[in-house]
């Protein structure tokens, strides 16, 4: 599908984004897994918490949906049935990395693998710890899927993160729930935690103590029987960088997921000046969730380096675009991660900003967007990459002429209905 966006003017309305996407992954694995039915609402529309549902379905977990409201029956945790095909997790890499920390320590082996741009992002990550703790795990080339996972009983491990990401971190903390004793996971920077929080709320054991994050093994899960999903911050990100440099928006964006591990990013925003404000908050199943209101500001720029870009991580796309128009522009460091996301986020992001004109430079770990650009508008490509489709929507708000999107489809990723509430927040 190809987008075409024109700038149309302010943005204005009130708006709610899909599910967080992060957390509908882990209430839907940790539901499949405890001992007790559990209805999930608001559970992400996007295809990647498709994907989790559908592997969840092929191991014999019965799931019921309607809409965004999803009925899992929990099977305990060594409950899942041996597929009779090989998992399928899509485009998600929060799927195949986490459920493969549940698989490691089943009764079984089975097979997982993804589309063309998972097969070629790194697995080496998780076999690692998973092998140390006693996983039998083949990748192919040693590191990317599909992944043959040979079920064994697992051992508790302390395991030192050498990457700041949370699926890693979660995948070492789910296959903890299956090995005999406490396991242990230190991270380097502290990463979104929503694995620690959902397995609180659960009913698992598990401490924190600084960067060390410590869980029991063999617990009894037994959640609230219903769980409600804040909508996705990552997603609301788009319309808060679209309503700050489009003049004369304003927009709220209502039930928001604020965990103080994401919410990050509000804080990067004011601190260049923009106009966001939280309206109303509350604590849900350990989560924040509250109102957001934004209206235009100019913005100066930033710099993201630091435990600051692991914070950020999915949001650099569309803060590059904000860089791009903003008084002094945006340096992003320490963030080789974008390169072995659903895209290489920094030469996707590089190849569309200089398709509309604008100037960036490019490092291995990060890129320079100088400010005061003016967006020529053009074709650009999402390379598959659902975060990159969006960005590039909201640079089009603010070009000088019409901006096509090629594999503008990509959205569904995390956010089906992306590009009609982009209209319907625009003057008609
Ligand atoms: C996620 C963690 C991050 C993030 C991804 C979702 C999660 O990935 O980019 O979109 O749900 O744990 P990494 O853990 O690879 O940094």
């Amino acid at each position: 599908m190809v987008a075409r966006i024109s700038p149309r003017g302010a943005l204005r309305g009130t708006i709610r984004v899909p599910g967080d996407k992060s957390i509908s992954h882990r209430y839907a694995m940790l539901a499949a897994v405890s001992e007790v039915d559990v209805t999930i609402h608001n559970y992400s529309t996007g295809a990647d918490c498709q994907s989790t549902l559908g592997v969840l379905a092929a191991l014999g977990v019965p799931i019921e949906q309607q809409g965004t409201t999803v009925r899992i029956r929990g099977q305990g945790l060594k409950g899942f049935r041996t597929p009779a095909t090989i998992l399928d997790a899509g485009n998600s890499g929060t799927t195949i990395r986490l459920i493969t920390g549940l698989l490691a320590g089943q009764n079984f082996s089975c097979q997982i693998t993804g589309d063309a741009s998972l097969r070629r992002r790194p697995m080496d990550r998780i076999v690692e710890p998973l092998r140390r703790m006693g996983g039998q795990i083949l990748a192919r080339d040693g590191r990317y899927p599909p992944l043959e996972i040979h079920g064994r009983p697992l051992h508790a491990i302390e395991y030192h993160l050498p990457v700041a990401s949370a699926q890693v971190k979660s995948c070492v903390l789910l296959a903890g729930l299956l090995a005999d004793g406490l396991t242990t996971v230190v991270e380097p920077v502290p990463t979104r935690d929503h694995t620690e929080i959902a397995l609180r709320e659960f009913g698992a054991e598990i401490q924190r103590d600084g960067q060390r994050i410590v869980v029991k093994g063999s617990p009894r899960l037994r959640p609230p029987e219903q769980l409600h999903v804040p909508g996705d911050l990552s997603s609301a990100a788009f319309w808060l960088v679209a309503a700050t440099i489009v003049p004369n928006s304003y927009l709220v964006i209502e039930q928001v997921g604020l965990n103080p591990t994401r919410a990050a990013l509000l804080d990067f925003l004011q601190s260049m000046g923009a106009r966001i404000r939280v309206l109303h908050l509350e604590q849900r199943h350990g989560e924040l969730v509250g109102h957001v209101e934004v209206q235009s500001a100019p913005v100066r720029g930033g710099v993201i380096e630091g435990a600051l870009t692991a914070q950020l991580i999915d949001e650099i796309p569309v803060l590059a675009v904000l860089g791009a128009v903003s008084q002094n522009g945006l340096t992003v460091r320490n963030a080789a991660e974008l390169r072995v996301k659903e895209s290489d986020r920094i030469a996707t992001v590089a190849e569309n900003l200089r398709a509309m004109g604008a100037q960036v430079e490019i490092w291995e770990d990060g890129f320079h967007v100088p400010g005061k650009q003016r967006l020529r508008g053009g074709t650009v490509n999402s390379c598959g990459d659902h975060r990159i489709a969006m960005a590039f929507a909201v640079a089009g708000l603010v070009a000088e002429a019409e901006t096509e999107i090629v594999g503008a489809e990509a959205a569904n990723v995390s956010y089906p209905g992306f590009f009609d509430a982009l209209q319907a927040l625009l003057p008609r």
